[in-house]
């Protein structure tokens, strides 16, 4: 079979994605080992029965609403490249806006932040990104990432190994921020989460996230399962550097933004619950939202 014979079997037979032509394009550079622009060049390249064999299979997976990313095994994510396998979520091209955000902190001397900690690192493709650029400028930052998942923790290394960052970052299996050592909770502190924040209904109504671990999308009736435990957490840190309950307001602080700042990834339908749970555990936070590249609030930015 040749490219221009596979891609109309592919026409027949793939129809459930929302791009099939670039999905089928893909798949068969991938198995084929070759560029885009050589399956445009060569419609008449023989793929071997063994290549048509694996294209097929892939297809067939792909009809059952694999993901592409997991079919091939990477993601590209804020410019770089990462190993994706069903153990991790698949970064989002919404989640770069939590990185931006984070490099932006980083940058701002006035801040001074010393530690970087990425809660539910999956991946690890917040993390890695951000110690990737952030160690061509500065060296003094301490980079944390935590996840309950030893799989996802795996992979989040490798990838970390893969950019020539994994000594930068300590990853740590851990609950939350439970098993973080001391030296993770000085300030002036980064936290960042794209934690589990769908809600079953949202998850079980999209049949695209089906195979990827439920366990990283869905967090409880209403989404916030985790970030309500992560505010918990924070509150009551035995750390004595850490927001309590009756942290005095930021004007009595000499209103200087940023002790602590979390930049957490939600979703937009959850922006006035997250609001008002934030202002339960933290009354005296100062708040603001961040809107996508599609106008809808997606980043909860909390100054503590
Ligand atoms: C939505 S995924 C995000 C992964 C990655 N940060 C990203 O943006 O692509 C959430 C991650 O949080 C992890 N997770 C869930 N509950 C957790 C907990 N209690 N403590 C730490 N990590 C948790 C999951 O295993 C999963 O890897």
């Amino acid at each position: 079979m040749t490219i221009r014979e596979a891609f109309v079997w592919t026409e027949k037979k793939i129809n459930k994605a929302d791009s099939p032509q670039l999905d089928a394009e893909v798949l068969l550079s991938h198995t084929i080992k070759k560029s885009k622009e050589f399956l445009f060049a060569n419609p008449d390249f023989k793929l071997s029965s063994l290549q048509f064999s694996i294209y097929r299979s892939l297809i067939q997976k792909r009809d059952r609403h694999w993901p592409v990313s997991y079919l091939i095994g990477h993601k590209e994510f804020y410019g770089l490249d990462f190993k994706v396998t069903p153990h991790v979520l698949i970064p989002r091209p919404e989640t770069e806006l939590l990185v931006e955000l984070a490099i932006q902190k980083i940058k701002n001397k006035r801040l001074a932040i010393r530690n970087i900690l990425d809660i539910g690192t999956g991946s690890g493709c917040i993390i890695t990104s951000i110690a990737v650029i952030a160690s061509q400028r500065r060296s003094n930052l301490k980079f944390y990432a935590t996840d309950v998942s030893n799989s996802a923790l795996k992979i989040a290394k490798s990838n970390a190994r893969r950019h020539s960052v994994a000594k930068k970052i300590k990853f740590l299996h851990s609950n939350l921020l439970s098993t973080l050592p001391a030296t993770a909770y000085k300030l002036p502190s980064l936290i960042l989460a794209n934690l589990p924040y769908l809600t079953p209904s949202q998850y079980n109504s999209n049949l695209d996230l089906k195979h990827e671990p439920r366990a990283a999308l869905v967090a409880g009736p209403d989404g916030l399962k985790y970030y309500r435990k992560l505010f918990r957490q924070i509150r009551n840190s035995p750390n004595p550097s850490y927001p309590k309950r009756g942290t005095p307001p930021l004007s009595l602080r000499g209103g200087r933004e940023g002790l602590l700042t979390l930049l957490l990834e939600h979703d937009p339908s959850q922006t006035s619950k997250l609001k008002f749970l934030t202002k339960q555990y933290f009354p005296q936070a100062k708040l603001k939202f961040h809107r996508d590249l599609s106008g809808l609030n997606r980043v909860l930015e909390i100054n503590l």
